[in-house]
Parts: C-alpha cells; sequence; structure tokens
C-alpha cells in the first residue's frame, strides 16, 4: 500500500547542497530499501542526508519495516510517496518495480536484514524490496547493502555464505561495524551510521 499522498514541500524551491555532500547525489535518483530491523530508525536520517544533497529518494519498506518505523516518517523525509507492498502500480505506465528499478542511479538497502540477504541471495522477489533489486541491472546502477543484525545473527554461517554469493553477484557492501548493539551486547552486525552510507553513495555515484 502507498502511504497518504504527500504534502507540498514547504518551499517550491528544491533543496540541495545544505549538507556538506559529494556533488554526485545531487539530482541523482536514489531507491533506499528499508527492511526490519532496529536500525531502520537510522535510515530516516540517512534518506534526509539524501534529500537535503538534492537527491531524488525513493523509499521502499518490508511489511517488516513499517513496524519500525511508520511511512509517513520517510514520506516526509523524502518528499516522496513510499512504497511497502508491490500491488501499488502507480506514477507510471510501465509496472512499478520495473520504472522504479529502470529510472534508478543507485539502490542503498539499509538495514538489511539477515533474511533479505538470504532472500536476495537466492533470486527472490516476494516484497516491494526484493521485487524493484529483481529489476535492477546491476551492470549499470549499483546496488548498496547496509547488513544490520545481531552478532551471532551476522556470524551464522548461513549468511556468511550470503554475503560471498551476494559479493559474488556484484553487490557492494558497507558494513557492518562493530560496537553496542540494540540487543545490549557489543559486536559485529551494527549498521553502519548514516554518515558513512552516505559517503560511499557518494563514492559509488561518482564512479
Ligand atoms: C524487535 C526485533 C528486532 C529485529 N531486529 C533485526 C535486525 O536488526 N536485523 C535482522 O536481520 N533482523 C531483525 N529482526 C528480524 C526481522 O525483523 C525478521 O527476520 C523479518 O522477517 C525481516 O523481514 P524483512 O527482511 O522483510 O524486512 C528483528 C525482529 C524483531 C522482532
Amino acid at each position: 500500500m502507498l502511504s497518504s499522498k504527500p504534502r507540498k514541500r514547504c518551499s517550491s524551491r528544491r533543496t540541495s547542497n545544505l549538507v556538506d555532500t559529494p556533488t554526485s547525489i545531487s539530482d541523482k535518483r536514489i531507491v533506499l530499501g528499508v527492511c526490519g530491523g532496529i536500525s531502520a530508525y537510522k535510515s530516516a536520517a540517512l534518506t534526509s542526508k539524501l534529500a537535503q544533497a538534492g537527491a531524488h529518494v525513493t523509499v521502499l519498506m518490508t511489511e517488516a519495516a513499517t513496524r519500525f518505523v511508520t511511512p509517513m516518517t520517510f514520506q516526509s523525509l523524502s518528499g516522496n510517496p513510499v512504497y511497502t507492498s508491490m500491488w501499488e502500480h502507480i506514477e507510471s505506465d510501465d509496472p512499478q518495480h520495473i520504472a522504479t528499478a529502470r529510472d534508478a542511479d543507485l539502490v542503498i538497502v539499509a538495514p538489511c536484514t539477515m533474511d533479505c540477504m538470504a532472500r536476495l541471495a537466492t533470486g527472490r522477489a516476494d516484497d516491494v524490496v526484493t521485487l524493484v533489486l529483481s529489476a535492477v541491472d546491476r551492470t549499470k546502477t549499483p546496488v548498496l547493502l547496509a547488513p544490520a543484525m545481531n552478532a551471532v545473527m551476522w556470524a551464522q554461517p548461513a549468511t556468511q555464505r550470503n554475503l560471498e554469493t551476494l559479493r559474488g553477484d556484484g553487490f557492494a557492501f558497507i558494513g557492518p561495524d562493530e560496537g553496542w548493539q540494540a540487543c545490549r551486547a557489543v559486536g559485529a552486525g551494527r549498521m553502519s551510521e548514516p554518515e558513512s552510507i552516505f559517503a560511499e553513495a557518494g563514492r559509488l555515484l561518482a564512479e
């Protein structure tokens, strides 16, 4: 389902370069997939940074992601409709997922859950995030995954196998970092900070 229509922007002037930004991000079309993890709140900050840098940000949320942060938050910060279902065909005569994938300059999935990594590694396309990703030609459009999960989940052989498969399939990765986790443990699996993901996005777009 698409969350309700976005309100008019505060100003008709497109904001750009309000943050310290690689110019490569300005006017780029960035698709941000958000999965269901605690660190979804950090992706709100990432959305804001990208929008302030002049990117056109389209946010896709899995059903699980909407349990952590509301679509309204991403809609407000991006100024664009948020996709929470694959069953909406709007803004284009093409099926939504094809048009969204084709028009993207960069796709980011942050946080990328253990489950989403497994789905991508096995070529599934049964939610709005993996469906759009299934239509992205990674020889032309970089896809950056920012995994986030508990340290034990990250260390699972299945997760590490999926990581290698996805790297081999041409996905780019940032993180996860080591540090404090929401499960009140310290270890590897923390999502990279929005500033780092933003910088990596700029680097990938400049390539
Ligand atoms: C409170 C809570 C926090 C969770 N945090 C994470 C997380 O940080 N990383 C992760 O991979 N899964 C986490 N999960 C599990 C995912 O939400 C679950 O695997 C879900 O099916 C992922 O769906 P998605 O990949 O479609 O977003 C969490 C679950 C709960 C209930």
